[in-house]
Formats: structure tokens, C-alpha cells, sequence
């Protein structure tokens, strides 16, 4: 049992402490039902005799992870989010880029992505264009399915606002509730393992984030791999940008890269702009507006449309510059470098400038092309992205992450006889690397994690949309 629960803690950050062998137990007898396994005896050997595989880790994650949420769970943060952080951001960037990245970490059933979706409907005006991302993340693909169809009982709305079941539900026969269909293609919903290597990453569309939810997941994970979970999500984070975790989970010790900050009762962690030391900031305020009230003001007169909020791609990876500063490139490898560093801070614009730089300098490198692509689609330019993956593949008919990304952009559009078609080529280009070659431009994903996303991705269609 001690091996095993070592074993949930590496692969799926799991904790389990002796007092928790039991639920253990129960779990691994679940997992092994899934896989279809003779039983649990055999389905422990396999596991100690070898490292687990995703779709193990995935039946595991099914059999383990609590699936505890409801629509608007604690509200003190959402009203933060709603109150301060998103009419902050939304004025910041109304003058230039109409741009939000926000991301829910451990999303289970959907209930926060959609909250926070519903959050943006209220705050902005249907026909003022914002190019928004809510990715919604979580390990169990049981919970994934559930999330993407959109369909919920009673219980989901046990501390909810009645009116946000009146607006965004229709009732249905079977007693359970239907979201509207604007609200659930807001959120693009993907498996991610967050004890995995995945993250920040071009390919899992896991950077550049304004706003990252991450509540009543870290408290399942040891000590140890929280703090690996926290420090990657900090490098998912603008300079600026906001971690939110449940209020039985803030840490002074846990998020000291962080400033604290405290709105009307709820602690949140914002990543610094600068390198200054963290700080402690307290803002009571009255309250603007209330989930209480049905309706509410766009914030500054008009705001952001959500029509166009479509799920759009991330930016780069990539460590940071570090001090802020966009180098003097003059090699076209530091080109694509302040490229990449750009995107990374949110610089979309210069981040682009940079690229075609880059590719000016030297036209047969498809990795430019590959990186403007991402920076195109991230600023809602998915034709563009098209083009310059075309472009790549053109340079480079074996380039894995450029097919996959087409597929992924043409199932963002709808598109999926053509998505398809695309992931077939990069299951066909990636079977020339072995699965433990790490690919071009990847970040560090392997062959054979890619092969792994590709084929989740296609099982769980036509609802579940996966990242570039
Ligand atoms: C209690 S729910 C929290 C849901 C939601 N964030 C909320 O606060 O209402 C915890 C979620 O974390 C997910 N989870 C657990 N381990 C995970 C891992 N290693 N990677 C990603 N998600 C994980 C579970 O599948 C589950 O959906």
C-alpha cells in the first residue's frame, strides 16, 4: 500500500496517507473494473511492475479524484474576480488588445469554467469583440464528458443565485438542467494531468494566463508536489496576473513567490510585474454590484462582446527574459527568441513584429513560421494562423506540431472531417520518433505524450476541445 500511494503521489500528485488506505483501496478496485482488468490483485502487480500509462493514469484519476464543485462555490473569490480583476483588466486592455486568458485548473464537472463564463456574459456587452480564452482543465475524463455536455441535476446549484438558473438553464424533461448553448461553447474543456509535465506550455495552451482558478485541488496533493504545482503555475501567469485557490488553501509559505492580496474577505495571489518583493494588500470595499442582483452594468459603459469569445490559442512558453526587457536581437535566433519572450509577457503585437523579423531573416525555418502561427491565433487571427501553418508544413512536411495544431484550429472552427485529417498526419509524422524523443518546438512534450493527447483528444470528441 506504502508503494502504491508513492506511486498516485508521482503520477497523479495524489496523497494518501495511511488514514486514506482504505479510499485507496476502493479506487484501485475501480480503476482496475475500468481497464477491464481480471482483478484488482493483477491490476496492483501490473502497476508495481511497471510505470503506469495514460490511460491507466486516466482510469486511475477516474477511480480517485473527488468530484466535489457547484455553480458559483465560493463566492468570495468570484465576486473578486467579478468586482475588481475583471473590470481592472477589461479597461487595461480595452485601448489595445482586446484580450483575456483565463484558465480553471482541476475543473471537474464544469461548473466553475461555466460560472467564471457566466461572470464575462454579465460584464461584457454582446457586440463589443474580446478575444477571450477559458480553458477548463482536469485529470478525469469521466468528469471531462460530463463538463462538455452541459447538462446538470439539483445539486449543482446548491448555493447558486436562483435567477442564474432562470437565465443560463433550460429545464428538461428528466428534471435536470441544460446550459445555454452560448455559455458552453465558451469554455474549451482538455485533459490535463497538473502532477504531469505538461504545463505552461505552447502545446497545452498553458501560458501567458491574466487569471488561473485552481480550488480545492491542491489540498489532495502531498506537500511537495503542491509547491511544484504552485511554481508552475506562476510561470503560467502574466507578469500581473492572479492565482485563485479556495480559502482552506491559502499558504504564506506555499505562495511566498506571490503578493497576497485581500478583497472584501478573500485572499488572492497576484504575480508581481516586477521582481519586487511579495507584499501583503488589503482592499475592503463596497461592494459594486451583487450576484444577488439579476442585472448588471458592462463595466465602463461598453464592454467586451462575447459572441466572438471563442476559445483562441496560447502564446508561447518558454522561460522568461527575466528582467522585463525585450533583448536587442540581431541573430535571427534571438529574433524568434524576443518573439517568444514577448508573447510570453502578452505582447501579442510585438511579439508578432519580432516573428516576421525572425522570418525575413531566414525564410526556411518553419519554426518561425510555427511560432507566428501561435501568436496569430492567439490574437484571433485564425486564417493567419492557417496560412503561416501552411507555410511551416511547406518548409517541413514532417513537422508534428504544425499538423497537430491545424487540427486543432479547424476543430475550433467546426471544422471536423478537415481536423481529423490533420491529426491523422501527426499520428502518421509522429511515427518516426521514438515515444521518448522530445519534439521540435514542443517545450518538452514527448513523441509518445503527444500520441497519448492526440488519441484522448479523439475519444472524447465531438464535444471535448483540446489545445494546440
Ligand atoms: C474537488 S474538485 C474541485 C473542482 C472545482 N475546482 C471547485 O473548486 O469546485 C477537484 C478536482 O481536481 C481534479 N484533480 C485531481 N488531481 C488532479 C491532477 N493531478 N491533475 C488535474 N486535475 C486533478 C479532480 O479530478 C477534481 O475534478
Amino acid at each position: 500500500m506504502a508503494r502504491l500511494s508513492e506511486l498516485l503521489a508521482t503520477h497523479l500528485g495524489l496523497h494518501f496517507p495511511r488514514a486514506r488506505w482504505a479510499d485507496l483501496n476502493r479506487g484501485l478496485a475501480a480503476a482496475s473494473s475500468r481497464l477491464g482488468m481480471p482483478d484488482t490483485e493483477s491490476f496492483i502487480h501490473r502497476l508495481l511492475a511497471t510505470p503506469p500509462t495514460q490511460r491507466e493514469i486516466e482510469a486511475l484519476a477516474a477511480g480517485m479524484t473527488v468530484g466535489e464543485t457547484y455553480f458559483f462555490r465560493e463566492r468570495r473569490s468570484l465576486d473578486a474576480l467579478e468586482q475588481h480583476i475583471l473590470p481592472e483588466l477589461l479597461r487595461a486592455r480595452a485601448a489595445k488588445e482586446r484580450r483575456l486568458r483565463l484558465w480553471s485548473a482541476g475543473c471537474c464537472t464544469g461548473e466553475e469554467p461555466y460560472s467564471i463564463a457566466m461572470l464575462l456574459d454579465r460584464l461584457i456587452a454582446r457586440d463589443d469583440p474580446w478575444n477571450i480564452t477559458l480553458l477548463a482543465t482536469d485529470i478525469n475524463p469521466v468528469f471531462l464528458r460530463k463538463a462538455a455536455e452541459g447538462g446538470y441535476g439539483e445539486w449543482s446549484f446548491r448555493d447558486t443565485p436562483e435567477w442564474i438558473k432562470d437565465r443560463y438553464f433550460r429545464p428538461q424533461k428528466d428534471g435536470r438542467f441544460k446550459l445555454d448553448e452560448r455559455i458552453r461553447k465558451r469554455v474549451a474543456f482538455a485533459s490535463l494531468n497538473l502532477a504531469g509535465d505538461d504545463y505552461p506550455s505552447l502545446t497545452t495552451g498553458t501560458n501567458a494566463m491574466d487569471v488561473i482558478f485552481c480550488r480545492n485541488v491542491l489540498m489532495y496533493f502531498s506537500a511537495e508536489r503542491a509547491r511544484r504545482v504552485v511554481d508552475n503555475l506562476y510561470r503560467a501567469l502574466v507578469d500581473g496576473g492572479w492565482l485563485i485557490v479556495s480559502p482552506a488553501e491559502t499558504s504564506s509559505a506555499l505562495f511566498s513567490d506571490f503578493t497576497t492580496v485581500e478583497f472584501d474577505g478573500a485572499i488572492l495571489y497576484r504575480k508581481e510585474a516586477s521582481a519586487a518583493a511579495p507584499r501583503f494588500v488589503s482592499h475592503v470595499s463596497a461592494p459594486v454590484a451583487d450576484l444577488a442582483q439579476e442585472s448588471r452594468h458592462p463595466v465602463g459603459g461598453s464592454v467586451p462582446a462575447a459572441e466572438t469569445f471563442q476559445p483562441v490559442q496560447a502564446a508561447s512558453l518558454h522561460a522568461d527574459s527575466g528582467d522585463g526587457s525585450v533583448p536587442t536581437p540581431e541573430e535571427p535566433n534571438q529574433l524568434s527568441r524576443a518573439a517568444r519572450d514577448c508573447a510570453n509577457r502578452g505582447q501579442l503585437g510585438e511579439a508578432a513584429e519580432w516573428c516576421r523579423q525572425a522570418i525575413a531573416a531566414d525564410k526556411s525555418n518553419p519554426a518561425n513560421q510555427y511560432l507566428l502561427a501561435v501568436i496569430q491565433q492567439e490574437q484571433g487571427q485564425g486564417d493567419d494562423a492557417v496560412q503561416s501553418l501552411r507555410r511551416a508544413l511547406y518548409l517541413d512536411p514532417g513537422f508534428v506540431l504544425a499538423h497537430y495544431a491545424l487540427g486543432n484550429l479547424r476543430q475550433s472552427q467546426g471544422r471536423h472531417r478537415e481536423a481529423q485529417r490533420h491529426f491523422d498526419n501527426a499520428r502518421a509524422s509522429l511515427r518516426i520518433h521514438p515515444p521518448d524523443e522530445i519534439l521540435p518546438e514542443s517545450d518538452g512534450l514527448t513523441a509518445g505524450r503527444l500520441a497519448e493527447m492526440i488519441e484522448s483528444m479523439h475519444s472524447s470528441r465531438p464535444k471535448l476541445a483540446a489545445r494546440l
